[in-house]
């Protein structure tokens, strides 16, 4: 009956009440993950595809006595499809778990897992305000914060004085500038100009041109998952890797699925990353191992939202024993700590955001290849914005 309400267009109505396990089969907790299989983020998809499954392969599909199904949807970066993608998971579907990608399809899923009460782990966004736009979000990625106000005071520390920002045109970028730029002006120093790039098909080297021409000591860049192959391309090509200018960023410019391809171009770039295919632990040896075996390529930062993502699901399932009610697994999954990958992380309690190190990291040629090798780690960092506005 509530499909048939849903159908006729009656969003609240339908998924009002409709409680997520409520409705699925007994045995069954099916997880419904909405990421960009296709188009200019497909890289990203693909990356928690492989993560998720992965960590079903290793763990099994059977946990609390329940039996888990993974869908994957594909919403192409377009945010409206995430929302419908949503709505039919939770509808047609039944799931117990939403997965939620970019930053602008987890905002606009947001509203409907709050009325369709299903809880949401978020493997990508890293944009601060997202968890709060739904009291069942709980975030396994990162935030632009948590990197950018670090690579901030390092720069100062190591001597920068002048800045020069250049930043992916949406919300991640606005944050990822914003936190920087206060960190260094607050060291003393001045960012010269904020630049802004295009996000889908960015051409760079207009904006490397003007970077240049302003004499800055130091460029700070934050480019999405995807985009830093092309980045160093540009930036090699334009010769800034040889013209003094300190390059820095968040580790989204050091993204191990670009550095084998990357040459040259990034050897010497400091970054404040959360993760690393270079992470010395022996979980991320495993990690990086089983991943390259199932996949042909490294794992990097994107993929171990993912994987962490499904063990944040599997160890609510274990607390609630096997219950998928929103509000019971929410509050099961607040506090929880494990190690990942990338290092020891947990659920802040209070913001249900995700605690963990961060790392700077330089890229240097290991084996023929360049990696992210890490050099100095700052112990379970919160979001910085979320932080600030608890004062
Ligand atoms: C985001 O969706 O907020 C996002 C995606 C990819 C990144 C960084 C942020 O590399």
């Amino acid at each position: 009956m509530r499909c048939f309400l849903f159908v006729a267009g009656s969003l609240t109505v339908s998924i009002a009440g409709l409680g997520a396990g409520g409705a699925a089969a007994q045995d069954v907790v099916k997880v419904g993950v909405v990421i960009p299989m296709t188009g200019t983020s497909a890289a990203v998809g693909r990356e928690i595809a492989a993560a998720t499954k992965l960590y079903i392969a290793q763990h099994g599909d059977a946990v609390a006595g329940k039996k888990i199904e993974l869908i994957i949807r594909d919403d192409a970066s377009v945010p409206d499809n995430a929302k419908r993608l949503a709505q039919e998971l939770i509808v047609n579907d039944k799931v117990g778990f939403l997965g939620a990608g970019l930053t602008p399809s987890a905002m606009s899923m947001a509203p409907i897992a709050t009325e369709g009460k299903v809880a949401t782990v978020v493997m990508v966004s890293g944009t601060s305000v997202v968890t709060e736009r739904s009291p069942y979000y709980v975030r396994t990625s990162f935030t632009l914060g948590q990197q950018s106000g670090i690579i901030a005071d390092w720069a100062i520390k190591n001597g920068s004085k002048k800045a020069v920002s250049v930043l992916s045109d949406w919300a991640p970028g606005a944050e990822a500038g914003k936190v920087f730029e206060a960190n260094f002006t607050k060291g003393g120093g001045q960012v010269l100009e904020a630049l802004k790039v295009p996000l889908a098909n960015p051409d760079f080297a207009p904006f490397l041109q003007r970077a240049r021409d302003l004499q800055p000591d130091t460029l700070f860049v934050f480019v999405p998952a995807g985009q830093a192959g092309t980045f160093a391309r540009q930036f090699a090509e334009r010769g800034l890797d040889k013209s003094g200018i300190k390059l820095v960023g968040t580790g989204d410019i050091a993204d191990d699925d670009d550095l084998p391809t990357t040459g040259d171009a990034l050897i010497g770039v400091v970054t404040a990353g959360i993760y690393s295919a270079a992470h010395p632990s022996q979980l991320n040896k495993e990690y990086v191992a089983a991943y390259q075996k199932a996949n042909g390529h490294r794992a990097n930062f994107i993929s171990v939202g993912g994987y962490d993502g499904m063990h944040l699901i599997y160890e609510a399932l274990k607390k609630t024993g096997g219950k998928t009610d929103a509000d019971t697994v929410v509050a099961a999954m607040k506090g929880m700590s494990w190690e990942s990958p990338r290092g020891p992380i947990s659920i802040d309690p209070n913001t249900r955001d995700i605690v963990q190190n961060v790392y700077i990291r330089k890229v240097e040629k290991v084996g023929g290849e360049p990696w992210s090798v890490e050099f100095a780690t700052f112990n379970a960092v919160k979001d910085p914005l979320k932080e600030a506005a608890a004062k």
